[in-house]
């Protein structure tokens, strides 16, 4: 089909409220696209920090179609190899106690903030159920994610929305301080906020959200949806911090392109739900499961998980070497890049996008970088090479 043909389709038959860009990609290889006119584009985007090991890897297909030919899916009531696999390897590799499984970033944020509630429930009664989030976090779309989301820009029409949640500035120790009282149960945030333009905690306040969870028996459940599984450099973004959550949900990368969510349960909540507490038909199913494995496997080598460290220096080191006027700040770690411009990030991505480069944007003035892990350096080089030109112009 051309590409005119599948824009139509689009047009005509699906709900229309997504910004799309003007690309319809039919294949591809780790880091490069092809439109469905043919052309190739070089992938910063990995589909919103999704394809870990980029398009059509090998080991990660093998692993996927192997197990579709054996059992696609057969539901919770049972008990499956590769989901017991991967339980095991998240498990093992982040010194937490138990995992669960969902379908996407959301749901794992819902199994989240259900299971700090029950711990809380189960050990102190009613009415101290409240979850101290950050301001500009994102957490996802259902109501309750939504709600938890410290933008407000998300706090319209819906309502009404889960009650609950209460906002801090990041970073602001005195503000977490005074947010504390009896009525909260647990402090939720990312590590390093990717939505709203790759804002990382800093390590002091990181290891005060911590004290001050041990403190007053609060749960602390990081939200590693984008940051989790290989994307800074560390298995977990918790691990540059030294500090390791209650609780921690996971999706985007952990199935390399399927979809899969999980939540990771440390030893006070990992027996919070009980049967019939908690459930889903699809979540960690045979086959997203074992595409999980394929990933948690490549990304658990040191080789790895130190490429993606220095795949990420190089690119902050060539952008921050332009010099240029239009770029404010450039952050991240490992492979989250953002960098901050004056000029508007959203026309940045369009003209990068024109000219062969796929990249995202974050916040109000970020444009940013999620690039598959297996990114190569001929890849980065034309990507960069795009995007600087690009800025220059600017
Ligand atoms: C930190 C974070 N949490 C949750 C979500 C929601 O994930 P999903 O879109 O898979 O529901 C996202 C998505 O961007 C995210 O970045």
């Amino acid at each position: 089909m051309d590409k005119e043909s599948i824009v139509k389709l689009d047009k005509d038959y699906i709900a229309q409220f997504y910004g799309r860009m003007e690309l319809a990609p039919i294949s591809g290889k780790n880091a490069t696209v092809v439109n469905a006119d043919g052309r190739e584009y070089v992938d910063f985007t990995s589909g919103i920090g999704v394809n870990s090991l980029g398009i059509a890897d090998e080991g990660w297909i093998n692993a996927v179609t192997d197990q579709l030919k054996k059992i696609q899916h057969i539901s919770n009531y049972y008990y499956s190899e590769q989901t017991g696999l991967l339980a095991e390897k998240l498990v093992k590799a982040s010194g937490m106690k138990r995992a669960f499984f969902c379908n996407s970033g959301a749901e794992a944020n819902e199994g989240a903030i259900k299971t700090a509630r029950k711990y809380s429930f189960d050990k102190y009664g009613e009415g101290r159920n409240r979850i101290i989030c950050l301001t500009n976090s994102f957490h996802g779309r259902t109501l309750t994610t939504l709600a938890a989301t410290g933008q407000d820009v998300f706090h319209q029409f819906f309502f009404p929305f889960t009650e609950g949640f209460d906002f801090v500035p990041i970073n602001d120790i005195e503000a977490l301080n005074n947010a504390i009282n009896s009525s909260v149960c647990a402090i939720m945030c990312e590590p390093i906020q990717g939505e709203s333009g790759v804002n990382p905690l800093s390590p002091e306040y990181a290891k005060e959200i911590k004290k001050l969870c041990s403190e007053n028996d609060l749960l602390l459940i990081f939200d590693e949806v984008q940051t989790g599984i290989g994307r800074t450099g560390r298995m977990f973004a918790f691990q540059h911090l030294d500090v390791t959550p209650d609780i921690c949900s996971l999706a985007k990368g952990l199935g390399g392109g399927l979809p899969v969510g999980a939540v990771l349960l440390g030893e006070r909540c990992e027996c919070t739900l009980a049967p019939g507490q908690h459930g889903t038909t699809f979540g960690g199913n045979p086959a997203v499961a074992a595409g999980a494995n394929a990933v948690m496997e490549r990304v658990a080598e040191p080789e790895f998980l130190k490429s993606v460290l220095d795949k990420g220096e190089y690119i902050r080191a060539a952008v921050s070497s332009w010099g240029l006027d239009t770029v404010v700040e450039v952050r991240g770690a490992g492979l989250m890049v953002g960098v901050q411009v004056r000029c508007s990030h959203k026309e940045v991505a369009k003209k990068c996008l024109e000219n062969g480069l796929m990249i995202l944007t974050a916040g109000k003035d970020v444009v940013r970088m999620l690039p598959p892990l297996t990114i190569n350096y001929d890849e980065i080089d034309r990507g960069l090479e795009i995007l600087h030109g690009v800025l220059r112009s600017m």
